[in-house]
């Protein structure tokens, strides 16, 4: 069998079975191309002509294990392959991190412009996960020191393996934290931050896939906000006077609106898909601060 006739059949039995797309590609062949490439150490950049090569019996084997594992274990690819991409970077995953997806990559693939008047001193990527956020932050602001912070254990672990993958060690400091507990009296220029954010509803829908990645990761009570009320109330006093706060919310916006309406946030936009992200200034949070109590 060639690499090609593998493709053909695992795109096509990907579509019959219905397995659900949402951790880094939108479309069949692409969810078979990320499954197969990496387990057969072929770079996605490859010469096409790699489709012809014919698969030996171990490749094939190794193949079929995983693609059962995606089918019938509705297991998400990058925890098959130990591998997700974000902001154009590789990183180590398992089921200890949520799979990397989060729209805050298009605004540091931007630098964050127009958003930062200069090059943030001090980052802050809140709730790291496998610290892809602050990573892929240090590597756009090279003179920046960068913080990552997370309550889990389990996650600081995979967070420290691509720390040192990326040889940020010297620049990029893990801190286990509940919130803001284990950052002290710190501020930054810039706070990041993708908390757990789904609501109970949309948690007892979620597709198969979801439910492989850490709960600690996604629910965040009855209306998805108890993370972010909490952060709404403290981030001012971890922020420079300048700084500013960016939070990913996504289904949750309308709830936070709702909540606190007197609030400015910013939404801001993407070009390349998602939503529910909001910019506040230290100026607005410290404003607003008695209405968050
Ligand atoms: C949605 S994941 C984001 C992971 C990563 N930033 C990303 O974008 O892929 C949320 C992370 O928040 C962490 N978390 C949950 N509650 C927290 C808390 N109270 N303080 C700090 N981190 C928390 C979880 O362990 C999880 O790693």
């Amino acid at each position: 069998m060639t690499l090609q006739d593998w493709m053909n059949a695992t795109a096509a039995q990907l579509d019959e079975s219905g397995v659900f797309l949402g951790h880094g590609t939108d479309n069949s062949w692409d969810e078979a191309l990320h499954l197969t490439l990496p387990l057969l150490d072929i770079p996605f950049d490859a010469d096409p002509s790699v489709l012809q090569r014919v698969l030996t019996d171990d490749e094939l084997s190794r193949l079929q294990v995983a693609r059962e594992q995606r089918i019938a274990r509705r297991i998400p690819t990058p925890y098959i392959t130990r591998q997700a991409w974000f902001c154009g970077l590789p990183f180590y995953v398992d089921e200890r991190v949520l799979i990397p997806r989060s729209p805050l990559g298009e605004l540091i693939d931007d630098g964050f412009y127009p958003w930062l008047q200069h090059e943030p001193a001090r980052i802050l990527d809140l709730c790291c996960g496998s610290a892809c956020i602050a990573i892929a932050c240090a590597e756009a602001f090279p003179s920046a020191e960068v913080d990552a912070a997370d309550i889990s254990a389990d996650a600081l672990a995979v967070a420290a393996v691509n720390v040192g993958q990326y040889q940020l060690q010297g620049r990029l400091q893990l801190l286990e934290s509940d919130m803001f507990s284990g950052v002290g009296n710190k501020r930054y220029d810039l706070i990041v931050c993708n908390p757990p954010y789904v609501d109970a509803d949309d948690m007892a829908a979620l597709p198969d896939e979801y439910r492989h990645e850490p709960e600690l990761a996604l629910a965040s009570g009855a209306d998805g906000l108890d993370f972010t009320r909490r952060l709404l109330r403290e981030a001012a006093d971890h922020l420079t006077g300048n700084g500013i706060l960016i939070v990913e919310v996504g289904n949750s916006a309308e709830a936070l609106e709702r909540l606190f309406p007197a609030v400015p946030f910013v939404w801001l936009e993407f070009q390349r898909g998602g939503d529910g992200v909001f910019l506040l200034t230290a100026q607005d949070l410290q404003q607003c601060k008695g209405g968050f109590a």
